[in-house]
């Protein structure tokens, strides 16, 4: 099962896939989650990606697909995978049909957590993330049990340094852009399905976990 979860930032992908590795079991691949570990390595990947997370830019095409493309080709994704975050362009989608190709497998499903602009900001400035297991929460919409504390394993919860105001404005102006490009790419390709995913968490999960069983 090879799947892609799409959606602006603050759209709920994250906290989508979470759920759909936990009761599909396939390897969860977020861009984003790969530069902020390099970033926090201080890897010469996490180095040049820094300046244009910061500012909420895209990483540069090149950089983006080279490193999914080593993910792809590893063992564990050969049985299906979950891309998040990835594609964001049509570079970089046309880049992942030729490897889809070169792997001898293609995309089964691109599903479009459908939420409105106005409502994002209000998720992404709100949202606290734990600093040991990633764990996303939201200060009103998905709160810890207790404040600023992991309800899994304990640890302090953070606030990522791109989620502050005018880092997210940036990033619904950047990603607005290139959204129905790529809903055009992949309703031409026949795997295109929307989602509204402005309802509760649970009430997402069941549509996206019915479309899951019925590829
Ligand atoms: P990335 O990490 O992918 O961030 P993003 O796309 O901005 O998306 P987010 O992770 O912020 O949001 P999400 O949709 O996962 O929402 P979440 O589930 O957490 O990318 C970061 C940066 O990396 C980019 O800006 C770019 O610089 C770079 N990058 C990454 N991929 C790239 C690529 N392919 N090319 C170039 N550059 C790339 O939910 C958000 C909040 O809402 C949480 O608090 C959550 O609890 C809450 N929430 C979730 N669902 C609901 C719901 N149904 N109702 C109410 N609240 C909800
Ligand atoms: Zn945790």
């Amino acid at each position: 099962m090879n799947i892609i979860i799409m959606g602006l930032p603050g759209a709920g992908k994250g906290t989508q896939a979470e759920k759909i590795i936990q009761e599909f079991q396939i390897p969860h691949i977020s861009t984003g989650d790969m530069f902020r570990l390099a970033m926090k390595q201080e890897t010469e990947l996490g180095l040049k990606a820094k300046s244009y997370m910061d500012n909420g830019d895209l990483v540069p095409n090149e950089v983006t697909i080279g490193i999914v493309k080593e993910r792809l080709s590893q063992s564990d994704a050969k049985e299906g995978f979950l891309l998040d975050g990835f594609p964001r362009t049509i570079e970089q989608a046309e880049a992942l049909n030729d490897i889809m190709k070169e792997l001898n497998t293609s995309i089964d499903r691109t599903i479009f957590i459908d939420v409105p602009e106005e409502e994002l900001m209000n998720r992404l400035t709100g949202r606290r993330i734990c600093s040991s297991c990633g764990k996303a929460y939201h200060l009103v919409f998905n709160p810890p049990k207790v404040e600023g504390v992991c309800d899994l394993d304990g640890a302090k919860l953070y606030q990522r340094d791109d989620d502050n105001p005018e880092t997210v404005a940036n990033r619904l102006e950047v990603n607005v852009k290139q959204t129905q490009p790529l809903i055009d790419f992949y309703k031409d390709q026949g795997v295109f399905v929307n989602v509204d995913g402005a309802r509760d968490i649970d009430e997402v999960f069941s549509d996206v976990a019915d479309i899951l069983k019925n590829i």
